[in-house]
């Protein structure tokens, strides 16, 4: 199962979120779902439920959310729990994408809580994590992701539910650019090696677009995307997932 998802960001009122799932449910995704990919989308907060009303248990695209505490609900202010996500109908939650780490406080220490508090509530933890262009640049990828993802995964006894996101920094959004094929595959044969068989899949986030995806979805190890902005809209993410299904036939 190749899963194919994206995060929409801090993008999209209600009625885009209604506009955009109400395609996805109107588009023809048998051939999608046929060719064993899973499509998921991950709106704001206050779209969630507006997806997800649209987006039902008969169709094949799954609704998450960015983020979620690891408190059950309390005086958290601002925060939203796992049980109100799941709630609003998230399936997935989105956990430690670097900008949350950047500038949200987000820490492989609270990653790991919400690793065990998605499981706890039967919700699919997302878990991204990626090194900077410094740490690229001095050959130390490997080193930096694999403690990130051993701290996420710390304690948790099964990890078999648990999605991996590799989203090298350097590589996402505005200024980010592709990683070279090379030396994605490589990072990708550690990540493989480490963690396939131990968790659902490992995916990759960062600058893909209509013109890569088929490059990137070659490589070994690549079990799926996270897609930003060449999925933000509807047009976009079905070509996308339309792309993704070719690699498999
Ligand atoms: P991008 O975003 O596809 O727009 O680079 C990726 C991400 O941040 O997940």
């Amino acid at each position: 199962m190749l899963w194919v998802g994206t995060s929409w960001k801090m993008n999209g009122t209600r009625a885009f979120a209604a506009d955009y799932a109400q395609k996805l449910h109107d588009a023809d995704l048998a051939p999608i779902v046929e060719a064993g990919i899973q499509p998921f989308i991950i709106p704001s907060f206050t779209a969630i439920d507006v997806a997800a009303g649209i987006l039902t248990d008969s169709s094949p695209v799954i609704v998450g959310a960015q983020n979620a505490h690891w408190e059950e609900k309390g005086a958290w202010t601002g925060e939203v729990s796992m049980v109100q996500a799941k709630d609003a109908g998230a399936k997935i939650i989105e956990m430690g994408h670097s900008e949350r780490r950047q500038y949200f406080g987000e820490t492989d220490e609270t990653v790991n809580l919400k690793v065990k508090a998605a499981l706890r509530e039967g919700l699919i933890p997302l878990v991204c994590f990626g090194e900077s262009a410094e740490v690229f640049e001095a050959g130390e990828t490997v080193e930096f992701i694999t403690s990130q993802i051993d701290a996420a995964l710390d304690g948790v006894v099964d990890t078999s539910r648990v999605i991996l996101a590799y989203e090298p920094i350097w590589a996402i959004g505005e200024h980010g650019r592709p990683p070279e094929r090379e030396d994605l595959a490589r990072t990708f044969s550690v990540l493989a090696d480490r963690y396939v068989g131990r968790v659902q899949a490992i995916l990759y986030g960062g600058s893909v677009n209509h013109d890569n995806i088929k490059d990137i979805l070659g490589i070994e190890g690549v079990g799926g995307l996270f897609i930003g902005r060449s999925a933000w809209t509807p047009e976009g993410y079905l070509k996308n997932l339309e792309l993704a299904a070719e690699t498999l036939h």
